[in-house]
């Protein structure tokens, strides 16, 4: 019988190469998948170890430049947020990592894609969402969905049975006591001895910051050039490094980042499947462009339409978290994000230090901002005594309310309580 193909999202770790096993045991024939996102990973050793398990193709995709123009930078642009904290680092890969999937599965004629996300958290609902947006024709086996596979490995020891008796290597001596989600925008750790939520997060767990009491006594401080809402220049006066390439500019953000301690979060945040869980994040790059963005905003931004896009960006936030990258509302709040990008160009002049993001000042070609207008000192371009009645005017209401309230305490009905009462 002809064997179908699968093309599996494969990242060397333990379970997916023992998903990759089980798949061929399940009699497909599996392409291993490995996107290079900018995690820490040997990918070549992954590439190797794929192969030795049996997989009848492998594909290593670099993914990293497409991962910033094309979801840091639109999520930089929309604020996004996800419950006022998560800069969202693993949301916003998977639906670049899910792309390239599905391209891979038409040029190999394969019906089938498979992941190793488990059935309780939010990274199967965003590759599935994605796969089914992409080619609503595919068709998904995911393992940890499957009532064989979960008899087969009930928990940690079954797996390494199994992957000793398949002669799959696992790295022992490397693995940490929870689980991590790495790569170029963020590192996340989760699981394990951090599922006790007061178990404190501490320095030594972190692998892509310094923590910040050891960050330099020192401040760095930088330029980021915005246009149209997007970094396009990052500028170091100290040694005139300058960087305008977006994958350097950011990895050199990274960089520059992780020496000064930036972007560290531990949170208990709302799974989309209604669970709650607790993460701990370093978002060093992101946390500064996220911060540097919000102000280039504040200088070049019109009052009124800020107002509008501040109500969008949650919303944005949450449909990145629950996996609706590819979605007609994310087709919609892109471009209205877009349209209020138009004028968001300009410098932001800042300082890294201790943990700390602090801004030092911003100009703008577009600036809204007007000297004479706002100054404390000088008189002009407004008079004062227009002030009077724009006050008055948003008083009627204030003490039209605030006389019904009077009457009503002086006739003893000041509250419902009272009034239930009688
Ligand atoms: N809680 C974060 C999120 O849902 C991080 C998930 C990390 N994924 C992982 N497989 N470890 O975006």
């Amino acid at each position: 019988m002809q064997k179908e193909k699968i093309v599996l999202a494969y990242s060397g770790g333990l379970d997916t190469s023992i998903i990759l096993k089980w798949l061929i045991e399940q009699n497909f024939e599996v392409i291993a998948y490995i996107a290079d996102v900018g995690q820490d990973e040997d990918l070549d050793g992954a590439r190797e170890k794929a192969l030795a398990i049996g997989a009848s193709k492998v594909y290593v995709e670099d993914l990293k430049h497409e991962f910033v123009t094309g979801y840091i930078f639109p999520a930089i642009q929309a604020n996004a947020v996800y419950e006022s904290r998560y800069l969202l680092g693993s949301a916003l890969s998977r639906p670049v990592i899910a792309k390239r999937q599905i391209e891979i599965a038409s040029v190999e004629n394969a019906k089938y894609v498979s992941h190793g996300a488990t059935g309780k958290g939010n990274d199967q609902v965003r590759f599935e969402l994605a796969y089914y947006a992409l080619d609503p024709s595919i068709k998904v086996f995911a393992p940890w969905k499957q009532q064989q596979f979960l008899d087969e490995f009930k928990g940690r020891p079954d797996m390494l049975r199994y992957a000793k008796k398949h002669g799959i290597h696992v790295k022992a001596s490397t693995e940490k006591p929870f689980s991590e989600d790495d790569n170029l925008m963020h590192i996340s750790h989760e699981a394990g001895i951090l599922e006790d939520p007061s178990y404190p997060s501490e320095s030594r767990m972190l692998s892509k910051i310094t923590p910040p009491q050891n960050a330099p006594d020192r401040e760095t401080n930088i330029e980021i050039h915005f246009k149209d809402g997007i970094p396009v220049k990052i500028f170091n006066p100290t040694d005139n490094t300058v960087k305008t390439d977006p994958l350097d500019l950011f990895v050199y953000l990274n960089d520059l980042g992780r020496k000064n301690g930036i972007g560290m979060l531990d949170m208990v945040e709302n799974r989309y499947v209604g669970i709650k869980s607790r993460g701990v994040y370093e978002t060093p790059g992101g946390t500064i462009l996220h911060f540097a963005h919000l102000d280039i905003e504040g200088i070049a931004m019109d009052k009124e339409v800020m107002r509008l896009r501040d109500m969008l960006s949650p919303q944005f936030a949450e449909l990145v978290y629950n996996g609706f990258w590819f979605s007609p509302e994310m087709e919609f709040l892109m471009a209205s994000i877009g349209k209020s990008q138009e004028l968001i160009d300009g410098k932001v002049y800042l300082s890294l230090y201790k943990g700390n993001v602090m801004i030092r000042g911003r100009t703008s070609p577009s600036s809204l901002y007007n000297e004479k207008l706002s100054s404390m000192d000088i008189e002009g371009g407004f008079d004062q005594k227009d002030s009077e009645g724009f006050i008055r005017i948003n008083a009627i209401r204030l003490m039209a309310h605030s006389a019904i309230t009077r009457r009503r305490e002086m006739n003893g009905e000041n509250n419902c309580k009272n009034a239930a009462k009688k």
